[in-house]
């Protein structure tokens, strides 16, 4: 084997992250590491990369123990990665990111102009059309994406590490970015792949390791697994409704919007949802469809339009004036703007509703725990308390977090993006239900979400964005995977 992780464990205050946890790849190998959030994948994987230290236990490259003491170490044994966070500089240009570990010199100074000729060389290799003199903040998600890429490989790679690369590219980079994959793979580079995805892990995946709660449940060749089978090794039960839906009648219409513009983002989209509907929004990575939310929610201008909640016009120039008339909004970015990641749990999941917790001037930090314990529970969070900080969460327990805080609310209509994207499969199906029950108290949902299944099993309509535009409307019974893409793709009449 040419990777090979063995006995790995490690303990972080109150959690035992990885117990004797074992991996083993070959060389040129694409292999799939699942679980549920919080299983620790992160964690081997920044044991690999260097990035954390592992309590006990042995990995051997090439048939050679080898020591990684920090992220240079990893990157001169030819270990890259891209992690689930990204972790790159916005505010820095595209090459500077590129070359955050490895600045050249030339004469004690920076030597910019081989940093950013060796940066469009290597964005070149990937396919990438970067310019790496633009601000990294400037660029699409995509495309910020590849300079992650980018910034993992260089010719000495022979392991690459993949925490949830895809998470937030359209269907055609996925494609494009599985290119590249198959190039390396070629190469000889062993892949190791993180993904909630399971038809990507089915599409591009040779071999699969699964890990529950910290530990080895076992690996697989990847296609003697059926996705059934997968998911409940992961889950350590059978998972039998993945797409639970609540069957709710629709009351009164509840948000109206018309003609809504915000120009360079988006023009004329309008839409009705009603109290006790969920109205979904499909379209592309980059569509639009944020910026509709944020528009709608006061946070960005609109040019033109109009949104009525409950039949009134209204003026919404503000997310509080937004809050006021008894909208509520989870975003995309939860991590910047969902959560405060230094604050615990209980004051992130009660931060909307501490109002409502206060007795005689003080807060009840009792009923706070009990209220925080009840919803982190629902939703699956694995942290070793409510006491914890946002930050020492999984990927995944964090967008939990994020979604939990609003699920205690009750809203006129709630709008959400991308609800379930990094939360495995268990947690999905709760929030589904979680909805399911908010529209029986007759809240309005507006839910854009870039996972097809999804959107057709808990949408009562779909609204397709297409470049700004609003492209297509379907009922829930004339919605179909292909009716949708093809309208998120062009191709769709009104
Ligand atoms: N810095 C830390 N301090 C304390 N606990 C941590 C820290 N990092 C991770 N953990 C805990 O270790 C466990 C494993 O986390 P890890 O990030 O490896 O999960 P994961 O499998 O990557 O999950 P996800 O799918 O959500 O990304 C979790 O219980 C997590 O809360
Ligand atoms: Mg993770």
């Amino acid at each position: 084997m040419f990777l090979e992780m063995e006995s790995i464990s490690k303990s972080f205050p109150g959690v035992k992250a990885l117990d004797n946890v074992a991996l083993r790849a070959g060389r040129g190998e694409i292999h799939a590491v699942v679980g549920e959030n919080g299983a620790g994948k992160s964690t081997l994987m920044n044991i690999l990369a260097g990035a954390l230290q592992k309590d006990s236990g042995v990995i051997r490259i090439d048939g050679r123990e080898v020591d990684i003491p920090d992220t240079l170490a990893a990157r001169t044994l030819g270990i890259g990665v891209i992690y689930q966070n990204l972790n790159m500089i916005p505010d820095l240009n595209v090459f500077e990111n590129l070359h955050l570990s490895e600045f050249r010199t030339r004469g004690g100074r920076l030597d910019k102009r081989a940093m950013a000729d060796a940066a469009r060389e290597r964005l070149r290799d990937l396919g990438a059309d970067v310019d790496p003199n633009a601000r990294l903040g400037s660029l699409s998600i995509a495309d910020r994406q590849m300079v992650a890429i980018a910034r993992a490989i260089t010719p000495e790679t022979r392991i690459l590490i993949m925490d949830e690369p895809t998470s937030t590219l359209t269907p055609r980079e996925v494609e494009s970015f599985f290119a590249v994959v198959r190039g390396l793979k070629e190469r000889g580079v062993s892949l190791i792949f993180i993904s909630h995805h399971l038809e990507e892990v089915f599409s591009i995946t040779e071999r699969v390791t699964v890990l529950r709660d910290g530990r080895l449940v076992g690996d697989w060749d990847t296609a003697a697994m059926t996705e059934e089978q997968l998911v409940a090794a992961m889950a350590g039960r059978p998972v039998v409704e993945l797409f639970p839906k609540v069957e709710v009648p629709p009351g009164a219409v509840a948000m109206e919007v018309r003609g809504l513009s915000s120009p360079g983002r988006f023009s004329d989209v309008g839409f009705t949802v009603r109290a006790g509907e969920i109205l979904g929004i499909g379209g592309l990575v980059g569509a639009g469809r944020t910026e509709i939310l944020k528009t709608i929610f006061g946070e960005l201008p609109k040019s033109g339009g109009e949104i009525r909640i409950g039949g009134r016009p209204t003026v919404i120039d503000s997310p509080k004036r937004a809050v006021e008339l008894g909208l509520s909004y989870i975003p995309e970015d939860r991590a910047g703007e969902g959560l405060i990641v230094s604050a615990n749990l209980i004051d992130n999941i009660m931060l909307p509703r501490l109002r409502r917790f206060l007795r005689g001037g003080r807060l009840d930090s009792r009923a706070l725990r009990r209220e925080s314990v009840r919803l982190s529970d629902r939703l699956g969070v694995k942290a070793a308390g409510v006491d914890v900080k946002a930050a020492n969460l999984s990927g995944g327990n964090q967008q939990k977090v994020a979604v939990a805080k609003w699920f205690g609310t009750e809203p006129r209509v709630l709008l959400l993006d991308e609800p379930t994207r990094g939360i495995d499969v268990g947690a999905k199906a709760e929030i589904y239900k979680l909805l399911g029950e908010m529209a029986g108290q007759g809240v309005a949902i507006v839910m854009v979400s870039s996972e097809l299944p999804e959107l057709l099993a808990i949408s009562d309509r779909i609204v397709v964005i297409c470049r700004g535009r609003k492209a297509a409307e379907f009922d829930r019974a004339g919605a179909t995977a292909e009716s949708v893409m093809l309208a998120a793709t062009g191709g769709g009449g009104k």
